[in-house]
């Protein structure tokens, strides 16, 4: 008995058995005599015994958890993607652990470190910046990792996103429609994949009319709602003839923290300032002024990227990597109208 915990050996002692058989009850009771399971039974109700199921999982070198490292567990977008991975994972009898790196590259490398002594099955993770040597060694070290909501950059491991260039592209493409000409990109950090792809497709979009607008880059430190204040705060500062008539932020909670700053300051969406997000979330339509977004299949992101890398985790010599790409669709809704200058 460690501590006062009641282990194994002290079933066997109360029971009158060897510790195998305790293990047999345990693991494979169709080897025990219906007498002698009964005892071990009575014994582990009588000492409060509970199995130690890590330490069984180390033994056995594997266990029935995978990981899901995600970037912002405040934000909803990844609380649905998990509950994708978590219905997948459920469904294979597996338990899924969800770690919050926090956007902080020191905790998640520290979680990743964890979770391969813990010999989780595999991990899932939003990386905070490119795919950088920590995530390489993972595959190679028995630890399977499948990126979510963020491309691999090629075909040495499975990833599960949605194409956020067409991304950016449509979010662009529909306010250029509505007659704006100077529009705010609002997002970073730009070491963000996500990020960047969806800039790029808004950039591009701009290059696609043949008239003058304007991409005016308004970079954040994080993709929160706070850091969707603040650069709130800094487009109403802007003098009227630089201050753009809309903004694409590069995901939902940041365009809540402009529509927060804006009704503050009793200015109007769309009519002052029109707003796009991107993801979708619940509270992108529940919002005061209903949010356009650029909507993400999160919980189909989970459920398939759980899929892939419980596949690759069982060692089917069938397993081939994937970078399955999903395609955006805009949503729009009252935070975006036709802009007539
Ligand atoms: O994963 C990075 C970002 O992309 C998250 O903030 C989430 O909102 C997704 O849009």
């Amino acid at each position: 008995m460690t501590d006062n915990t009641p282990g194994m050996k002290d079933v066997a002692a109360v029971a009158g058995v060897s510790i195998g058989t305790v293990s047999n009850v345990l693991n494979r009771p169709q080897l025990v005599s219906e007498a002698t399971r009964l005892r071990v039974q009575a014994a582990i109700v009588e000492l409060g015994f509970v199995r130690n199921e890590t330490a069984r999982q180390l033994r056995a070198g594997h266990s029935r958890t995978i990981a899901y490292v995600v970037m912002d567990a405040a934000n909803p977008f990844f609380n649905d993607v998990a509950r994708g991975v978590e219905e997948e994972a459920r469904a294979e009898g597996m338990v899924v652990y969800l770690c919050n790196s926090n956007q902080d590259g020191s905790r998640e490398r520290e979680y990743l470190e964890r979770l391969r002594e813990q010999r989780v099955q595999g991990v899932l993770i939003t990386p905070i910046d490119p795919v950088g040597e920590r995530l390489a060694e993972m595959p190679g070290r028995g630890m399977p990792v499948v990126l979510v909501d963020c491309q691999s950059a090629d075909e040495s491991q499975c990833s599960v996103a949605v194409d956020d260039v067409l991304g950016g592209e449509l979010a662009m493409t529909h306010l250029l429609e509505t007659g704006h000409e100077r529009i705010a990109f609002v997002g970073g950090p730009m070491t963000v994949q996500q990020v960047r792809d969806r800039h790029e497709g808004a950039r591009q979009a701009t290059l696609a009319v043949d008239r003058p607008v304007e991409l005016v880059r308004m970079e954040t430190e994080a993709l929160t709602v706070a850091e969707g204040r603040r650069a709130g705060e800094r487009l109403v500062g802007l003098p009227a003839e630089r201050r753009p008539t809309a903004a694409f932020c590069a995901n939902d909670l940041l365009a809540l923290g402009l529509l927060q700053v804006m009704t503050r300051q009793g200015l109007s969406v769309p009519k002052d300032l029109a707003v796009v997000g991107y993801d979708d979330i619940e509270f992108a339509e529940a919002a005061a002024v209903p949010l356009t977004s650029v909507r993400q299949p999160r919980e189909l992101l989970g459920r398939t990227a759980a899929r892939l890398l419980l596949e690759e985790a069982s060692g089917e010599a069938s397993h081939k990597h994937q970078q399955v790409r999903f395609r955006p669709e805009l949503v729009v809704r009252a935070s975006t109208r036709i802009h007539r200058p």
